[in-house]
């Protein structure tokens, strides 16, 4: 389906203003070298920006339903995304399963979009990182989790009916293993001592001591490699960079994951990007970016920081991109989609989950086209005459509960796996 190419369909160094899901899709696989995200954290607050701030009337809800989210999209989990599927059902209340979908249908796009040499950093706090790391497992693969990175800040506080909550976790995956890395170096502690080096110990005494202090062989500009508790501090009241956007996030954060993971020219995307702080550390970096925000004030904050960065106006897209590395799709029920998806299920049926001949099982669309679904592959799969009629032009949880209404529980017979 996808030609060989991998280029980005979207001029670099654009703001996009709308939601990221549609914008990703529209986007061509495997075209971004590191994808930042910073997206609300369930954490049942609505964060407005102070008044007098550039950010003022800035505002977004971090509150979830199942009412916001697009419940169609659980079938296509439940279908093809099994184990992701899991991970949301695992989920204590329905604010979080609401949640965990509607950054499971965007990281399936993050995935598609990021390069095989690609990063994805994460940002969350304790809230749902328990929850969002199985996610990321589910998407990206548990060989493809590099590393939990705790982004420590100090913080006055009381403290006193629980510690006080002072770190953000930022969870890092690639898309393989082969993935960029240039290791980062933070100042030595002021008060570490000089190691001592050159000393032989055998049988636990000293036969030879060209002991040199560590001190000589240190390089003190460069300091030492950084490890996974970064300690900077959060962006001041009083500080140059302050926006005023409340949960905009340091540039030497952003500027420490897109040095470790993304060379000069490289394409950043941050999806949530807020106060664009992704796109001003990018681009003093010499990396190319793409911001998307649906709040029409970050996107004016972002166009003003843009402008005093560059000195050139930046003006928001609004419309969707259209994506160039797909041919005309094929018929949904074509032959060539049936033996497929016929390969896939292995012969299955995908609602009742009982085997049938090639010619038995048609091929139906798990989020019917009325309802937004496409004919991409993604998006179809085989069932029996019986279980497509029960279905008609409902989504895929009505087929299910109504065969679970049936005395036997139905086995899903087949698992497909993501790429
Ligand atoms: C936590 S803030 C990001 C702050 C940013 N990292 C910074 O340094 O300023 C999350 C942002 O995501 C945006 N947002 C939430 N859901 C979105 C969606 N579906 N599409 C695009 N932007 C979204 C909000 O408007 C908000 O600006
Ligand atoms: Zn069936």
């Amino acid at each position: 389906m996808e030609t060989k190419e991998k280029k980005l369909n979207l001029a670099d160094k654009t703001i996009f203003m709308g939601d990221n899901l549609p914008i990703m899709r529209g986007m061509n696989s495997e075209c971004v070298d590191l994808i930042y995200l910073d997206p609300p954290f369930n954490s049942n607050a609505n964060y407005a920006a102070p008044i007098g701030s550039k950010a003022a009337g800035a505002e977004f809800k971090d509150t979830w339903t199942l009412e916001d989210v697009d419940i169609s999209w659980l079938d296509l989990m439940e279908a093809k995304y099994p184990a992701m599927h899991r991970v949301i059902q695992a989920t204590m209340r329905n604010s979080d399963k609401a949640y965990l979908i509607y950054m499971a249908i965007r990281l399936i796009e993050m995935h598609r979009i990021l390069k095989n040499t690609g990063s994805i950093y994460l940002h969350c706090d304790p809230t749902m990182s328990h929850y969002l790391k199985l996610l990321m497992d589910a998407i990206f693969g548990r060989k493809n989790f590099r590393n939990e990175i705790v982004w420590w800040y100090r913080k006055f506080g009381q403290g006193r009916k629980n510690f006080k909550k002072d770190h953000d976790v930022i969870l890092y995956y690639s898309k393989t293993e082969n993935c960029k890395f240039t290791p980062q170096y933070v100042p030595f502690a002021p008060k570490t001592k000089p190691a001592k080096y050159g000393r032989k110990i055998q049988n636990g005494r000293v036969v030879e001591d060209k002991t040199v202090l560590m001190k000589d062989i240190r390089d003190e500009s460069r300091g030492t490699v950084a490890g996974n508790t970064w300690e900077i501090s959060f962006v001041r009241y009083n500080s140059k960079e302050n926006t005023g956007y409340r949960t905009q996030k340091p540039l030497k954060l952003l500027e420490r994951i897109i040095q470790a993971s993304s060379d000069e020219g490289d394409i950043v995307l941050d999806p949530f990007c807020g106060g664009a702080t992704t796109c001003v550390a990018a681009e003093r970096l010499g990396r190319g970016w793409i911001g998307i925000d649906f709040s029409p004030k970050a996107v004016q904050l972002v166009e003003e920081r843009i402008k005093e960065e560059l000195y050139q106006d930046i003006r928001a897209l609004k419309h969707t991109p259209k994506r160039t590395d797909l041919r005309k799709l094929p018929k949904y029920n074509s032959p060539e989609n049936k033996k497929k998806l016929y390969g896939e299920q292995m012969g299955y049926c995908n609602g009742c989950g009982i085997h049938f001949n090639y010619k038995n099982l048609d091929v139906d669309h798990i989020i019917a086209l009325a309802v937004g679904g496409t004919d991409h592959i993604d998006n179809l799969q085989l069932l029996c005459g019986h279980c497509n009629s029960i279905k008609g032009q409902r989504g895929q949880e009505y087929l299910i509960a109504r065969l679970n209404s049936y005395s036997k529980p139905q086995p899903i017979a087949w698992n497909r796996k993501i790429n």
